[in-house]
């Protein structure tokens, strides 16, 4: 059956994803910045009205004007599943109609957009709503790649495992998956912060754990001391990078190197 509400003259604009990088406008890629300067009209998430876009802020400071026409989106942080779904049919909905009138749409996302994005859901939602909207996705620098950069250490080297995580899933399964990466990244730590401190207290590994927050942006904090943080109210912005020297690792069963060339 054909669908009633499919024009097939109906011309949308492209829907960009353009990842800015964690904070640092130098991070910023080349061709993102080219997406920002394609005339092409610029979307901003904010958490809510009137607020500051930590995104927008950072095209800002790498010197780029903002568009008179730009405009944000609300995406509230919220666990209430009603006013999520309301904020994002709004958001998507809003979205469409814009790119009904021709004209690309550039989202603005921080870090990289296929990581923990806003940008997924919304790409998703809208190509649910107009499936012939075409999606375009910039990467960038994500902020975990940012934080070792900037305390210049690795994620991973040789044959070391690591995984990126929220931290929301309990200091249980970060307990276990300690035996199983050699670092770990743990996301949206705020809420559990003491808790982590207390793990990482007792499983000896304090000072191969780094916390940092708002990474590449004015107001970057770097904590290598990171029990000093204990009881503080951190910036959502912020990660645990956590190293586990001690783990015992299992044996390798083929690797990319020849036998030969495999440590005995
Ligand atoms: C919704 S996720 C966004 C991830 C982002 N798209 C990326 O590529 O890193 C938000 C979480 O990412 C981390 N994060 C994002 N930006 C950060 C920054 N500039 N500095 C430190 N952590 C950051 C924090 O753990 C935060 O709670």
């Amino acid at each position: 059956m054909p669908d009633k509400n499919h024009n097939p003259d109906q011309r949308y604009g492209r829907l960009i994803g353009v990842s800015l990088g964690p904070g640092d406008p130098q991070l910023i890629t080349r061709r993102g910045w080219a997406a920002l300067q394609s005339g092409a009209r610029w979307l901003y998430p904010i958490k809510k009205a009137e607020e500051r876009s930590y995104a927008l802020d950072i095209a800002v400071r790498g010197g780029l004007a903002v568009p008179p026409d730009a405009e944000a989106l609300v995406f509230p942080m919220t666990r209430n599943a009603e006013i999520l779904a309301k904020a994002w049919s709004r958001a998507a909905a809003r979205t469409v109609e814009l790119l009904a009138a021709g004209r690309d749409l550039v989202f603005l996302v921080e870090g990289d957009a296929s990581t923990f994005a806003t940008f997924g859901h919304l790409a998703r939602v809208v190509r649910e709503l107009a499936p012939d909207v075409e999606v375009e996705t910039i990467p960038g620098v994500s902020s975990f790649a940012a934080a070792a950069a900037r305390i210049n250490t690795t994620l991973a080297e040789e044959d070391d495992t690591f995984a990126v995580i929220p931290a929301a899933y309990g200091v249980a399964l970060i307990d276990h998956l300690l035996d199983e990466f050699d670092t770990l990244i743990l996301l949206k730590v705020k809420p559990l912060l003491d808790e982590v401190l207390d793990l990482l207290e007792r499983r000896g590994l304090l000072a191969t754990s780094c916390f940092i927050e708002k990474v590449g942006s004015p107001d970057e904090r770097v904590v290598s001391d990171i029990l000093s943080l204990k009881g503080e109210k951190v910036n959502y912005l912020s990660l645990m990078l956590v190293k586990n020297p001690k783990r015992v690792r299992g044996e390798l069963r083929r690797g990319c190197r020849k036998r030969a060339e495999l440590p005995a």
